[in-house]
């Protein structure tokens, strides 16, 4: 059975101050959960912080994001060996947030990919189509472009983490159906499959992104392929997250 993972994305939000203090209440609120994997994503001025609270805990430190290059005149940008030095096991490569803003292309999510591996990070890999995609008939065809041009050249699947987050769902209230996730995940694992071999397709985690609630995540993970949750709003009140958390706990 492949682990569970529930992750917090906490984008553009929280000082120093209310990182420590919601970190602290979700590391109390989930003391007792002893499987699965729970992954906070801070901002970046918060990631130090946020790693001395969790640390030798059983909740691990993600990025957000982070550039390919080890150091160099990259004004404004942060590199893997940087937040490795912060604590971090985890970078979220490829968010829809970053596609859109700033234009991330799927070359340069290779590159991050494949720069995040070679660091001994992991990365959390973020794949969905617009609203006008799914509404033409090609989110498989987007979603799989995706995960092919991320995973272009890598090896190293055991280390892969991939989220899949409809744009449409994110931050709207209108999570996708358990059935509508669940079918574009196997879709997901039948083409790692195709590339990698049935048992890294197998073993790969997906992750569900978008309108996540304590209310609809059991319904999403009681799915077969749907291996836990990639969190935006929900993940900065303590409350909502650990229940979110608890309820992939009691299902897996
Ligand atoms: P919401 O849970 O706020 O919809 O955000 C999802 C997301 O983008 C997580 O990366």
């Amino acid at each position: 059975m492949r682990r569970w993972m529930v992750a917090g994305n906490w984008k553009m939000h929280t000082t120093i101050g209310e990182a420590e203090t919601i970190s602290k209440a979700i590391k109390e609120g989930t003391k007792d959960i002893d499987k699965g994997e729970i992954v906070l994503a801070p901002p970046y001025t918060a990631l130090y912080a946020v790693h001395k609270v969790i640390k030798d805990s059983h909740i691990a430190l993600a990025a957000q994001n982070m550039y390919f290059q080890d150091k160099g005149a990259y004004t404004g940008e942060v590199s893997p060996i940087m937040l490795k030095d912060t604590g971090c096991a985890y970078v979220i490569v490829g968010h829809s947030e970053r596609r859109k803003y700033f234009y991330e292309k799927d070359e340069e999510i290779n590159e991050k990919v494949k720069k995040v591996l070679s660091t001994g990070l992991k990365p959390i890999v973020c794949v969905g189509e617009t609203e006008s995609e799914r509404e033409k008939g090609i989110t498989e065809f987007v979603v799989g472009m995706q995960v092919k041009k991320a995973l272009f050249g890598v090896t190293d699947m055991e280390h892969i983490v991939i989220a899949y987050e409809p744009v449409w769902a994110i931050g709207t209230g209108k999570n996708a159906t358990p059935m509508e996730a669940e079918t574009v995940h196997r879709f997901i694992r039948h083409i790692i499959g195709d590339v990698y071999g049935d048992s890294v397709a197998q073993n790969l985690q997906i992750l569900y992104g978008g309108s996540v609630t304590p209310d609809n995540i059991g319904a999403l993970i009681a799915m077969e392929d749907i291996d836990g949750a990639l969190v935006g709003g929900a993940s900065l009140k303590a409350e909502s997250f650990t229940g979110i958390i608890r309820k992939v706990a009691e299902k897996r």
